[in-house]
């Protein structure tokens, strides 16, 4: 069992857990992902490995969208997963700076953003970061993209803290601005399909990361399957990040729907029976 060693809620429905993974953490890179089961009867999900501790712990973040991640969010300190499966995808490789990376977040895409701008930070980059949520409550990890970034861009869709709107409007400007090489979009699929209209008219090279659903995560099943440039690639083990401009956005987007809205009925099923203890906040 992979042991739960810290538990903690950053805004509603969005947790943050420490698990005891040793030999995962020894092997985890900026970039990789795990995939974990709640129990012996749950599904599998992907999570990304946001950092590591030096006593051997992996720290992910969350949010509750179906049954699983509501189990998970139910679940305490000193619990077990019997399943912790990684480092798992391709950790892709920082080239040395100098240059100016920019990181568009949106909502729970902050926590897979944050060890990428890391690296890009360590390895002498500028790294300039919009970090985007619904509503002020809804920010997460503000502090820790603050401390890796040059400067960091605020929005909130309904103006309650930073900039109102998207994070896409944000881009042309800072993009008049600043000599940005590339830029890393990471959040809901809308967000990364906008970032990259707005990207491409601007000729900024953009890199996204996909949330495709998945079983297996070892290339097996053929569940992740998403359309790059016109070829299939499987999202776990030739991603999780793309070329953003060869992405095919309305296949990924219709793909997901569908598993998306079965996820809500399994959630509200599951509300219904009274397990759910998770969505107070
Ligand atoms: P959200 O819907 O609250 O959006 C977050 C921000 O993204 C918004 O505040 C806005 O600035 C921007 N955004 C959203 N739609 C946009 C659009 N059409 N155009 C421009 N900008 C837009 O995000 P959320 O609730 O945190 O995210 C939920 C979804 O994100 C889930 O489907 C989840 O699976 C996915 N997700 C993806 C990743 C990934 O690796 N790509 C990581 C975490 C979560
Ligand atoms: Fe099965 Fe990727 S999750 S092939």
């Amino acid at each position: 069992m992979y042991k739960i060693t810290a538990k903690e809620q950053l805004a509603p429905g969005i947790f943050r857990m420490l698990i005891e993974a040793p030999r995962v953490a020894a092997k985890a890179r900026p970039g990789h992902f795990v995939v974990l089961r709640t129990h012996e009867a749950g599904e599998r999900i992907p999570l990304t490995i946001v950092s590591t501790t030096e006593a051997g712990e992996v720290e992910v973040i969350f949010q509750v969208m179906g049954k699983t991640t509501a189990y998970l969010a139910g679940m305490q300190v000193g619990d077990g997963l019997p399943t912790f499966l990684g480092p798992l995808g391709v950790a892709p490789e920082v080239p040395e700076g100098p240059g100016t990376v920019l990181c568009v977040a949106g909502g729970v895409g902050a926590a897979p953003i944050l060890p990428r701008a890391k690296d890009y930070s360590q390895r002498g980059w500028k790294v300039l970061t919009i970090l985007g949520a619904r509503n002020e409550d809804l920010l997460i990890l503000e502090d820790r993209l603050a401390e890796v970034s040059s400067a960091l861009y605020i929005s909130t869709d309904d103006g309650s803290k930073g900039h109102k709107g998207f994070v896409t409007d944000l881009i042309p400007e800072l993009a008049q601005k600043e000599e940005i090489s590339e830029v890393l979009a990471i959040g809901p699929v809308p967000m990364m399909a906008a970032v990259t209209k707005v990207t491409r008219k601007l000729a900024l090279p953009t890199t996204v990361s996909l949330n495709a659903l998945m079983v297996d995560g070892t290339g097996m099943c053929g569940a992740c399957r998403v359309s790059v440039g016109g070829e299939t690639k499987f999202t776990c083990v030739d991603g999780p990040e793309f070329d953003g401009h060869q992405v095919d956005f309305a296949q990924l987007r219709q793909r997901l729907v569908q598993y998306l809205e079965e996820e809500k009925l399994a959630l509200d099923r599951y509300k219904k029976e009274g397990e759910c203890q998770c969505l107070n906040g």
